[in-house]
């Protein structure tokens, strides 16, 4: 049966669907994977991904526009994998990242280096690996990656980030093309940098890039910045200087309550229009449009709590496991694991067990009464759920499964606490201190 949930209209992309009153991810029952790694856990569609990637492919063919996945929005190694055996390049912010990628067998070729903070080291280790360019986010940044370079007698493609001074009209926690913004360059300080970086042997000044913004729902602002961008191409070009690629970023939005979101076709026709007949190799950087439709998060009841005007369901999933909801107040749907039409009479909160007012997921209407044992499954929680995760609380991260058709694998284990503790040692004295006490610390 379809899953009629007013609040969740990704599920036409989440790859779930109710079988037998279970809610299945593809052809596998989520009570079947709970009982086999136990709550909470993260639960990926393979053909969620898939299809997501061949449906932004084929809406960006006309433009012949490549796309680096954003590997901060999920980078298991089996996610990376999925994508890059379809073809995908990838977009990384740091030295992990570039480990995390390549150990997922993802070429160094298709590896885009963003961010405002790379440390010499990150730059070196990138260089060495043979990635496909390194976006400059300052004119101190470029000397970093130029001095690296020389020593390493290598040569770095880099492009310029480009602030468009554009509000993407998303939450400004995840705003990134205002002038104020701690990200890219403005336009005159890429004409003096880009002029000066081009006379430098140790450089390959390949082009521009631009990144307005995460979650955007409406897709004038990229038809701004892309605007912008190309006459900055006009302008680079005017002074003599070669511009031959353009990285457009990522930012498009999803639906997480069932309102109105971009369709990529559309998205395409902005890149087309703005930046078509440009004669520049284009790629884009999306990393939420890809793979946030295709997780859920399933937690179970723990407790139910009649205080207050709304009665609390608190469950075993926390701030720590998705921080989006404390952090951005962002709603993820919760569907109900074992199919219930009959919803309960009052809406509920529904809260985790960590200790701060901040860690609730939200209010919920028209879930079925629930009780404890029940499982519930966050929606959209394929991107910027698990890479977000911290284990505040002293919370092991929880494992992650990947389903593809009617089978399921782990392919994040359960943390064990023991393995946070290994990194920590006592002090020599306080060791000394309770020797004397006759204690120990271990
Ligand atoms: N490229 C760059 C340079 C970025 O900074 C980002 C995201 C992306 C691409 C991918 O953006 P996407 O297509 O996923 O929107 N934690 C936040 C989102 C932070 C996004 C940061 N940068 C959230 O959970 O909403």
């Amino acid at each position: 049966m379809d899953i009629r949930h007013e609040r969740f209209s990704a599920a036409s992309r989440s790859g779930l669907r109710y079988g037998d009153a279970a809610l299945r991810l593809e052809d596998v029952s989520l009570e079947d994977v709970a009982a086999s790694v136990a709550t909470p856990f993260y639960c990926y569609s393979s053909a969620s991904i898939r299809s997501a990637y061949e449906r932004l492919s084929q809406a960006l063919a006309p433009v012949g526009a490549s796309i680096c996945f954003a590997v901060k929005a999920n980078g298991n190694l089996s996610v990376l994998s999925l994508l890059a055996e379809l073809g995908s390049g990838m977009d990384i912010v740091s030295g992990g990242e570039l480990e995390r990628t390549l150990a997922a067998g993802a070429p160094a070729a298709g590896i885009v280096f963003s961010g405002v903070g790379k440390k010499r080291g990150e730059i070196r280790d990138a260089l060495k690996a043979g990635i496909h360019q390194i976006n400059v986010e300052s004119a101190a940044e470029l000397d970093a990656i130029a001095d690296v370079a020389r020593e390493l007698g290598l040569r770095a493609p880099v492009a310029f980030r480009y602030n468009p001074d554009v509000d993407a009209g998303t939450h400004t926690k995840i705003s990134t093309g205002r002038k104020d913004d701690k990200f890219g360059m403005s336009g005159e300080e890429i004409l003096d940098a880009y002029a000066r970086a081009a006379t430098l042997p140790e450089l390959d000044v390949v082009g521009l890039a631009v990144h307005i913004g995460s979650q955007l729902l409406d897709l004038e602002p990229f038809r701004q910045a892309y605007t912008h961008l190309a006459n900055l191409v006009m302008t680079l070009r005017g002074r003599g200087l070669s511009v031959t690629r353009l990285d457009l970023g990522g930012g498009i939005g999803i639906s997480y309550d069932g309102g109105p979101a971009p369709d990529v076709e559309d998205y395409g026709a902005i890149v087309s229009a703005t930046l078509g007949g440009i004669g520049c190799a284009l790629t884009v950087e999306p990393g939420r449009w890809l793979v946030g439709p295709a997780g859920v998060l399933v937690t179970e009841v723990l407790y139910l709590k009649e205080a207050g005007e709304t009665p609390t369901v608190i469950v075993d999933a926390a701030m720590n496991d998705l921080m989006r909801p404390a952090l951005y107040g962002s709603l993820h749907a919760a569907l109900p694991v074992r199919q219930n039409e009959v919803c309960g009479d009052r809406p509920v909160r529904i809260a985790g067990p960590v200790c701060e007012s901040s860690d609730i997921f939200g209010t919920y209407a028209g879930l079925p009464a629930l009780s404890a044992g029940d499982l519930l499954a966050f929606t959209c929680t394929g991107a910027y759920g698990a890479s977000m995760a911290s284990t505040y609380n002293a919370r092991a991260l929880v494992p992650e499964v990947l389903v593809e058709g009617n089978r399921f694998r782990v392919i994040r284990r359960r943390q064990e606490t023991a393995e946070l503790l290994v990194l920590e040692e006592p002090t020599q004295w306080q060791i000394a201190g309770l020797a004397a006490e006759g204690r120990a610390v271990r």
